[in-house]
């Protein structure tokens, strides 16, 4: 009967620690999880992700480039987290054959707003004066290469734009 009672004892004693040890266990998990924020903190709205800019259908073959301002509807990262950031501007057109193609703004030589001129049809950097086919194509000037294209994507009608930062004046495209 002693032995019973000693068996029972001990069980519940068992018990109890385990209960109290999952309980301890699952109340840390919140403390633990703020302790080491943002490690693993996912990035839900980025750069990375294709910004919707406008119509497909306000782009007509063949005609004059359009701009257009490229703004994250929220940009997080780890310690903070913003709404309607503006990442940058793309020249945005499309092509004889129905292709749409974006370029940066920023000139690939040192950054600055690139423009388009109607009158040569075709870009001009007026910092250095590069120059620019419709294509994207560097045609004279300091710049080292052509354009930077944009990943661009037509779904449901809109025209998507993936915003990408390059290094400046360097003839290879390497991604900021
Ligand atoms: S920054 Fe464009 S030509 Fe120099």
């Amino acid at each position: 009967m002693a032995d019973e009672g000693t068996t029972r004892r001990g069980f519940l004693k068992t018990a109890t620690v385990a209960i109290g040890g999952a309980i301890g266990a699952l109340a840390a998990v919140p403390i633990l999880r703020t302790f080491f924020h943002p490690v693993g903190t996912r990035v839900v709205t980025s750069p990375e992700e294709p910004v919707d800019v406008l119509a497909e259908s306000d782009l007509v073959p063949g005609a004059a480039p359009r701009r257009v301002e490229i703004r994250a509807s929220r940009l997080r990262d780890g310690w903070s987290s913003q709404e309607d950031v503006p990442l940058g501007a793309a020249w945005l057109r499309k092509s004889d054959d129905g292709e749409v193609q974006a370029f940066s703004t920023a000139c690939p030589h040192l950054g600055c707003a690139v423009g388009f001129s109607a009158e040569e049809d075709q870009f001009v950097c007026p910092c250095h004066r590069s120059g620019f086919a419709l294509d994207g194509e560097r045609l004279y000037g300091p710049t080292k290469r052509g354009l930077d294209p944009l990943p661009v994507e037509v779904e449901e009608g809109r025209v998507k734009v993936t915003y990408v930062r390059y290094q400046l004046d360097t003839s290879e495209r390497r991604r900021a």
